[in-house]
């Protein structure tokens, strides 16, 4: 069992298998997008299976694959299947934004993937194209759809809110009643966009008037609930709430099939419950989101041998802080840090 210099237990490793992307979330990726990192500075899906398996003997025991898009990455249902066979490994999820899942969704579930996280931040189809920079809510609900029709599950939702951008949060509301998707609502985070970085300010730019915490996110959502005749959200405990290995709190309109829930990494931190680590899609090994501290792995995964990559995990889970320290900004973007 791998813990950190305070006692956390650190059994989750977050996996980005790309910095590339089908689509320019305006939180997310400047409008002009981020350089592609070269492909020699890639991970092979090689050498992230032999990091996972290390990561494995020291504790690790969830394993997600997140991006940039990790669909978009050549190879990836046969690196799902591979990482699944690895001893010790309880299970493996995707964090995707849903576009290519239609084409995906049955041959990750042949490979043994079926927990997937789907990021939607909007059901109006223009606010979504806005969002994405030119992508089309319809390619995002067909890869939701596939993936139910696949058999996946527990099947969630993301949507990052952000005041300017208005969203209707009753839509998502009315996406849990009739069948069990989980729709998390996440505070939009401060990251990327300092110190001469690799990307410029979160595209165009966080703002603490766009942060909208998650107590009046749940306010609007009670508040439209009730006047929409559904009711009011209702906490869901621990042992009900969709299995996850993340801190998002979760409720449940009476009668809803699926819940809502929030995150809430600015307004009430859960540092204090971190379980994680990350591994950049360019092998650094990130300890904190927001922290810029990172470990270069790749040239040990490249000369050393395995005890040499264990010894990096260590060193990196030494690194660990105990919380974030509510900076505005990191170096690298979300694109290029996987979430
Ligand atoms: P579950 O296992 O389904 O609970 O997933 P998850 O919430 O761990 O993963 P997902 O990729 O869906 O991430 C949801 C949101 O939580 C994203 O906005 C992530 O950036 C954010 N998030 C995940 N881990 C951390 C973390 O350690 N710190 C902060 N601040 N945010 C995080
Ligand atoms: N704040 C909050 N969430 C974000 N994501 C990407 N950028 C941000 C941000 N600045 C979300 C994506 C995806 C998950 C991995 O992180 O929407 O669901
Ligand atoms: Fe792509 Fe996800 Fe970033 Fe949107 S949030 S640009 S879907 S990596």
């Amino acid at each position: 069992m791998a813990t950190d210099s305070y006692g956390r237990r650190i059994d989750y490793l977050r996996i980005s298998l790309t910095d590339r992307c089908n689509l320019r979330c305006v939180y997310c990726m400047p409008a002009k997008g981020v350089p592609w990192k070269p492909h020699d500075e890639i991970l092979t899906l090689e050498e992230i299976e032999r990091f996972a398996a290390a990561a494995v003997s020291e504790g690790i025991s969830k394993i997600r694959l997140t991006g940039g898009e990790p669909l978009v990455r050549k190879g990836v249902v046969g690196h799902v299947r591979r990482l699944k066979a690895l001893t010790g490994l309880e299970a493996i999820a995707l964090t995707t934004n849903g576009t290519l899942l239609e084409r995906y969704a049955v041959p990750l579930v042949e490979a043994g993937l079926t927990r997937v996280n789907v990021s939607i931040d909007s059901l109006d189809p223009a606010v979504f194209e806005r969002v994405t920079r030119g992508g089309k809510l319809t390619d995002a609900l067909a890869g939701l759809d596939a993936a139910f029709e696949a058999g996946m599950g527990p099947i969630k939702v993301n949507a990052v809110v952000v005041r300017s951008l208005e969203q209707d949060l009753l839509g998502f509301a009315r996406m849990t009643l009739g069948r069990p998707v989980h729709v998390r609502f996440i505070e939009y985070m401060p990251v990327g966009g300092v110190g001469g970085g690799e990307c410029e300010p979160a595209s165009e730019g966080w703002t603490q008037a766009d942060h909208v915490p998650a107590d009046e996110i749940l306010e609007r959502l009670t508040a439209a609930g009730v006047a929409a005749g559904i009711g009011a959200p209702e906490p869901v405990q621990r042992g009900d709430a969709p299995g996850g290995w993340g801190p998002a709190r979760y409720y449940r309109f009476p009668g809803a099939e699926g819940t809502v829930g929030v995150i809430t990494p600015l307004s009430h931190h859960f540092c204090g419950e971190c379980n994680r680590l990350r591994l950049t899609a360019d092998g650094r090994l990130r300890a904190c989101l927001f922290s810029d501290e990172e470990i270069d792995v790749r040239t040990v995964l490249r000369e050393g041998t395995d005890s040499d990559v264990r010894d990096v995990i260590r060193a990196a889970l030494a690194t660990k802080p105990e919380s974030h320290s509510m900076r505005v900004g990191t170096t690298r973007g979300m694109s290029q840090i996987g979430g």
